[in-house]
């Protein structure tokens, strides 16, 4: 795609049309004359200006298109000019940060939110706030709204592909990912999240499978079990069930792999809950490589982990560990290191429609940002700091229309302080109550309850009561209860998936950033993360493709490839599934299948797929 100057990038002065000086272009540009005339001679300078004028125009927009085109042309596969920070040289270190799911109006919600609990000034914003410097366009290779995986190899690999690929191509080929990169180059690397780690973000720095639901497989490669190896030295996050065989408690896993026996094998220390994450030492005490699995599956909403926090680390718990361990790490090494830093669960609770559970991870990613930034103020070897979203979740607009009268201009951020859980949270207490035998009002009696408990709901009516316990698979009692808390915050939603809209860049200065200033495409900030830390992507898919266990027949489709070829990456998804392209409307406001899964959200963690 052909690429705009950045928004602050200084303008090139008049000296593309040197022949005109300062004073003649202000004439040009204003219409007004520089100097006062006699009246006898100003109507020939008027027409004569004019005609020039015009001249000039129509040379300047010849010659402006004309230039355009060619920087276009020169600036395909390269980079964007490394603006006043000049081209980075010499030691320094990336942290990337993925605030998944978190559009522009998650960021307005929590800034309110946040100003009400804390009885802040208009002007006290975000830390994130203060740091924005553009903006993403987020379409995949198949689809103008994009999902986290083909959103993550953006950022990852820095190219398009389709919905559901980690790290692979629209024709099934691996692509080399940053991570990858730097581990080769000899950075350090780490992934905290809170999700499993397993999940598509993270997966698409460390792991190549054609569907995102192989995530067995996604476990496999980021323990080391893949063509290139071990490249992950730290891994923080949830997912756990994955690396546990089938004949273990807690696992999730298809066959009877032991992971974890296999990554303390490769020299993995390993680490499954707080006592361990704790030991740590903030990160003193940590050894390389490192991971540590805290969740079976994803770390709970910050808003329900706060009252188990000596169960599950936070976000930013992890992130200081990680950057200490990592900094520590490469203390004496000629190569500093590269951290990926999810905010994952802003998603689910997109997904959710859960208003105040996505409130809480958005200040828990705010803080985790902070402590980043902080690292980098502190430490001695330069870095710098991007964050960003690979796409908006749930469609969220701060005010909603309730009824068909006019609506006031309002939405209540007060309503989400008064919840103390998250709507997944109080769904799983119901389920208690629903499968109980208590009689019908004992049972809305227990629901009101509830409502007020985890939710700080206490005007249910008896119609809202009454859908959760007569709730059924198409309108499940977790989207009554999200519906419920968003309808009195007057907070909309469109969607229970993903959206289309452009998201937020931030970063530590613009100056250390300054090609992802403006408006960018989601691939840029991969190659940025490439240029930044000077690695070639290409070197490694040409090691992934080379690798023996890839081979060029997967191109020739589905049905001609030999299996043992491809394995590795899982099976390619079916020949009649489009990677590329855009489909088109057909009919499909009219089309509802009641039996479809709840797609990425509500199918979960993908457990036993390969
Ligand atoms: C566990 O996985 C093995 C294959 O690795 C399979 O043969 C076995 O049936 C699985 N057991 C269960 C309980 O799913
Ligand atoms: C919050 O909860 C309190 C106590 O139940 C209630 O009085 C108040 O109206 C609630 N506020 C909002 C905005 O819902
Ligand atoms: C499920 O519940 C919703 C809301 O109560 C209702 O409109 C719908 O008809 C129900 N569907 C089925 C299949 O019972």
């Amino acid at each position: 795609m052909p690429q705009e100057e950045p928004l602050l990038a200084p303008r090139p002065s008049s000296d593309r049309s040197s022949m005109r000086n300062a004073e003649e272009e202000d004439a040009l540009l204003t219409g007004e004359h520089t100097h006062r005339r006699t009246p006898r001679r100003a109507l020939y300078r008027e027409i004569s200006l004019f005609t020039w004028a015009l001249l000039a125009t129509i040379a300047v927009i010849i010659l402006s298109v004309f230039y355009n085109h060619e920087l276009n042309k020169n600036q395909t596969g390269t980079k964007k000019p490394w603006g006043p920070g000049g081209k980075p040289s010499g030691k320094r270190n990336m942290i990337f940060m993925v605030s998944d799911g978190m559009g522009p109006a998650s960021l307005t919600m929590t800034r309110n939110y946040r100003q009400l609990v804390d009885g802040l000034n208009a002007d006290d914003i975000l830390v994130l706030d203060k740091h924005i410097i553009g903006t993403s366009r987020t379409r995949s290779s198949n689809s103008l709204v994009t999902d986290s995986a083909a959103g993550a190899t953006a950022f990852s690999c820095g190219l398009k592909t389709y919905n559901e690929a980690i790290a692979v191509l629209p024709d099934h080929s691996p692509c080399g990912t940053v991570l990858e990169a730097a581990k080769m180059a000899g950075y350090m690397t780490g992934m905290v999240v809170t999700t499993r780690l397993t999940d598509a973000t993270p997966a698409c720095f460390a792991s190549h499978v054609n569907r995102r639901k192989y995530e067995d497989r996604i476990a496999e490669h980021e323990i080391g079990e893949y063509p290139l190896g071990r490249v992950v030295d730290l891994m923080f996050g949830g997912g756990r069930c994955h690396f546990l065989p089938n004949s273990t408690d807690g696992s999730c896993r298809g066959d009877d792999k032991d992971l974890v026996e296999l990554a303390k094998k490769k020299g993995f220390h390993y680490m499954q809950d707080r006592k361990g994450f704790d030991a740590l030492n903030g990160g003193t005490e940590a050894k390389l490589p490192l991971m540590g699995l805290f969740a079976d599956t994803d770390i709970p909403y910050e808003i329900d982990r706060r009252s188990q926090k000596k169960v599950y680390p936070s976000l930013e718990e992890m992130a200081r560990t990680a950057l200490k361990a990592l900094s520590q790490a490469t203390e004496n090494t000629e190569q500093g290191f590269f951290l990926m830093i999810e905010g994952s669960r802003i998603d689910h609770a997109g997904h959710s429609n859960d208003p105040a559970a996505q409130v809480n991870e958005v200040l828990a990613y705010d803080k985790a940002f902070a402590s980043v930034l902080e690292f980098l103020d502190q430490d001695s070897t330069p870095g710098v700091l991007v964050s960003t979203s690979d796409h908006e979740t749930g469609g969220m607009a701060l005010a909603r229309q309730l009824h068909p009268t006019y609506p006031d201009y309002e939405w209540f951020p007060g309503v989400l302080a008064n919840a103390s859980h998250s709507t997944e949270y109080v769904n799983d207490q119901l389920k208690g109550i629903l499968s109980s035998n208590k009689d019908k009002s004992d049972k809305q009696q227990a629901v009101r309850n509830l409502l007020y408990k985890g939710l700080g709901i206490s005007d249910a009516s008896d119609d809202e009561v009454n859908a959760i316990i007569n709730a059924n698979s198409t309108w499940p009692p977790q989207y009554v209860l999200a519906d419920m808390i968003s309808r009195r915050a007057q907070i909309g939603w469109s969607t229970h998936g993903h959206s289309a809209v452009d998201v937020n860049i931030y970063a530590s200065s613009t100056k250390d950033a300054w090609p992802l200033v403006g408006n960018n495409e989601n691939t840029d900030i991969g190659s940025f993360i490439a240029a930044y830390l000077d690695v070639d992507l290409k070197e490694v898919t040409k090691k992934l493709k080379s690798s023996g266990s890839w081979s060029s027949s997967v191109l020739a489709g589905p049905e001609v490839i030999n299996e043992d070829e491809f394995n590795w990456m899982g099976h390619p998804l079916q020949e009649n599934v489009r990677t590329e392209g855009l489909d088109t409307y057909h009919g499909d406001f009219k089309k509802r299948n009641v039996d479809a899964d709840l797609g990425e959200y509500g199918s979960g963690c993908g457990c036993g797929d390969h």
